[in-house]
């Protein structure tokens, strides 16, 4: 295995680099990845910037010239559902481009000419992915947050969800749009920019993928105010610790293949 870890900004993956074992970097596209070993596991780190073309040519490069042969999304989401919260993470089972139109030619959020609106995420990996979490949140979650951010985020008991992820090149910033877009699209945990461009990426190159989100804001009237100060102080501590713990269980062989996910709530809707 050779894992590409992707996120969208520097806060994101903070720290992950510094973790790296014999490191070496190499700039390619105006994009630097660095190449080296996370917990034992063959690793190329990179920052696609945000968007979904700026993730979808991070995630080609990293398949066609860094030979990876998984790739992990890590970064941060708005909710995309009244019961998901701030703190939370969301792993993503499936992937849809909430700005895909291309009606009447093809159905609404379909991807023209790969017939599909939704695209899986690797089951092995999401996984793995919700183990990981669920193991952040129940060991290192006090630890690597501190009192006063708990405080300042109001992160009590933050839950894993997975389900639903739709990325656009839009930041959903309006209750009444992220009330539609749960409408329009059921099931929905979180909206985000770049998920869904790498997914369709891996599932054109056939390469498995993952993509874990933790919730900065609630999509709506605050949520650049709420984006910015979460990803400041807060989401690199997730990142870094979901990934340790991925490389950790993916290494063990942790959990056995096809385990039914720990504790894991499903989506949150009601369903
Ligand atoms: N990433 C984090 N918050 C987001 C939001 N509200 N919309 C789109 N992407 C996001």
């Amino acid at each position: 295995m050779r894992l590409g870890i992707i996120s969208a900004l520097h806060e994101e993956q903070q720290g992950l680099v510094e973790a790296m074992q014999r490191p070496y970097k190499l700039i390619h596209g105006m994009r630097e990845y660095v190449v080296g070993h996370l917990w034992e596991i063959d690793a190329v780190c990179v920052l696609s910037r945000i968007g979904k073309v700026a993730a979808a040519m991070t995630a080609t490069t990293l398949v066609e010239k860094f030979g990876v042969t998984h790739i992990l999304f890590t970064g941060v989401a708005g909710a995309g559902d009244a019961a998901i919260r701030v703190g939370d993470v969301v792993v993503a089972e499936s992937l849809v481009q909430h700005d895909m139109d291309a009606t009447p030619l093809f159905p609404r959020y379909e991807v023209p000419l790969t017939g599909l609106t939704h695209f899986l995420s690797d089951r092995r990996m999401a996984v793995h992915l919700l183990e990981a979490a669920q193991r952040f949140l129940a060991h290192d979650f006090a630890a690597a947050i501190e009192a006063q951010e708990r405080a300042a985020f109001a992160l009590q008991q933050p839950r894993v969800h997975r389900g639903l992820v739709a990325s656009a090149d839009e930041f959903v910033k309006g209750r009444e749009r992220v009330r539609a877009l749960h409408a329009a699209l059921p099931g929905l945990l979180a909206v985000e920019m770049e998920g869904a461009a790498v997914a369709q990426v891996c599932f054109e190159l056939g390469i498995p993928f993952g993509v874990i989100r933790t919730i900065s804001d609630n999509a709506n009237e605050n949520a650049a105010t709420d984006f910015m100060r979460f990803v400041k102080s807060v989401a690199a501590r997730y990142a870094f610790h979901i990934v340790r713990q991925f490389c950790l269980g993916w290494r063990d062989g942790l959990p056995a293949a096809g385990a039914a996910p720990a504790q894991a709530s499903r989506d949150s809707a009601g369903t």
